[in-house]
């Protein structure tokens, strides 16, 4: 089962303050992506630059342990973070998407926004029409197609499960060899002095 979705939905996924990164990628004589973190990743700006968006850098024992477990990679923010980078060159950012849409979900307490939020999650992410649709067995669609009727802020928990569960055996064995990951641990181990 892959998780690789359409260019497009790569391509056109919700940026959420990225536009800044995709223009100025695009103005690069690289032209081999739209992705400024996976053909730039062995160059130390970029990386650095991936961390604008975090208040904090990760140390590298942090780093580390984003080896260790999945679970350790994804309760990090800066973790979920370079890995979405990382699944982005994989166009499947929608899997982290839909599962940080949930996450969200989750904490909502205000009824009407609770119904708001999981419709347009069904319409972002089950909906078989929606260019960022996950993949999920019939069993879990049909258990959120009877939810739907009157969401809560668990009716998509089967769902998440199961893309937390495809995300850790399909892309985040590649993600540790990728190259994204490579040059953190390389970056992160020299001192600060060097760079
Ligand atoms: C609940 O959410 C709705 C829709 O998002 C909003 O209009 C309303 O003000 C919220 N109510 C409370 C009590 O926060």
């Amino acid at each position: 089962m892959g998780g690789g979705r359409s260019e497009t939905s790569a391509l056109t996924g919700t940026g959420g303050g990225r536009g800044t990164a995709t223009i100025q990628n695009s103005q690069r004589s690289n032209a081999c992506c739209f992705c400024w973190c996976c053909c730039c990743s062995s160059n130390e700006d970029d990386l650095s630059f991936s961390f604008l968006f975090l208040s904090t850098k990760p140390s590298l024992e942090e780093i580390r342990q984003w080896s260790q477990s999945f679970d350790k990679l994804m309760r990090n923010p800066a973790g979920r973070n370079v890995f979405r980078e990382f699944l982005r060159t994989e166009y499947s950012e929608e899997n982290m998407l839909f599962w940080l849409a949930c996450e969200d979900l989750k904490q909502e307490i205000n009824k009407s926004a609770i119904e708001e939020k999981a419709r347009s999650i069904y319409e972002d992410y089950i909906s078989i029409l929606s260019p960022r649709e996950v993949s999920l067995d019939a069993r879990v669609r049909e258990v959120i197609n009877r939810k739907m009727q009157e969401p809560t802020p668990h009716t998509f928990e089967d769902a998440q499960l199961q893309i937390y569960t495809l995300m850790h055996r399909d892309s985040y064995p590649r993600f540790l060899s990728s190259n994204i990951y490579k040059s953190l641990i390389h970056s992160g181990s020299r001192t600060p002095s060097e760079s």
